[in-house]
């Protein structure tokens, strides 16, 4: 006998319930009028003063869990794209823990789940910036805009051009891409 929809959604309450985070994260989601699009803010401050303190501290949801786990390594942490970002053992079991729990699969925005679907059939990259999803959507950009524009310099700088990516809000209409007027014609 097939169940009433209300009954597996009880059901599936204590699950939930089982984790604070979890459960913050399912209530914040079912909340939210925007929950239908973009990922969840960053909203721990060790992940967002360790993470930030080079560049945007990206939401967990922009990369798989996988992704993050190689990531925050602690002997890859040593050499993170040529720089030392080394935490101390408590720092980072905390950050391991608050972007695995909030990571692409475990997200429930909408955006998240295009980034799981994005990598699903590949080996999934260390950089948000090799995320087919998110490759795709910048194809059009060019060097000057990007790569030779003294402002951004390089794709990883989100929030050079995305005026609300510490929302994490990434829609097309809140870009505003330095030195150039219209970034689409
Ligand atoms: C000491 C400086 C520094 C710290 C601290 C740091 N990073 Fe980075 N991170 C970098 C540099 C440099 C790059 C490469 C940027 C580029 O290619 O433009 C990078 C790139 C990344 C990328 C790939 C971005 C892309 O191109 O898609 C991710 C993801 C990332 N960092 C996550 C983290 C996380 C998580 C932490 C906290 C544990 C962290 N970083 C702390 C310097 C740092
Ligand atoms: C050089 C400026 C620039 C940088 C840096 C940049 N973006 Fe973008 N991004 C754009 C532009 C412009 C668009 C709109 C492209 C289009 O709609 O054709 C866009 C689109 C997007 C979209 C899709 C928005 C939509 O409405 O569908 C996402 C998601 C996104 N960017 C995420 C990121 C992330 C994450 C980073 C950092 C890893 C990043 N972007 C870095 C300029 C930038």
């Amino acid at each position: 006998m097939k169940k009433p929809l209300f009954t597996l959604v009880l059901a599936g309450l204590p699950l939930l319930a089982g984790s604070a985070m979890a459960e913050e994260s399912f209530s914040q989601w079912l909340f939210t009028l925007d929950r239908m699009k973009e990922f969840r803010p960053v909203d721990n401050e060790t992940y967002a003063e360790e993470c930030g303190a080079c560049h945007f501290a990206y939401p967990p949801g922009l990369l798989l869990a996988m992704s993050w786990q190689k990531l925050l390594d602690p002997v890859a942490l040593e050499d993170h794209f040529g720089e030392n970002a080394e935490l101390g053992e408590d720092t980072l079991a905390e950050i391991q823990a608050y972007v695995i729990e909030n990571s692409a699969e475990n997200s429930y925005y909408k955006r998240a789940r295009k980034i799981t679907r994005s990598v699903q059939s590949i080996e999934p990259p260390l950089r948000i910036t090799q995320v087919p999803y998110i490759k795709r959507k910048h194809h059009e950009l060019t060097a000057a805009m990007v790569r030779d524009n003294p402002e951004v310099g390089s794709l990883s700088n989100c929030n050079a051009c995305h005026t609300q990516a510490e929302q994490a809000v990434f829609d097309d209409d809140s870009v505003q891409v330095p030195n150039f007027q219209h970034w689409d014609e």
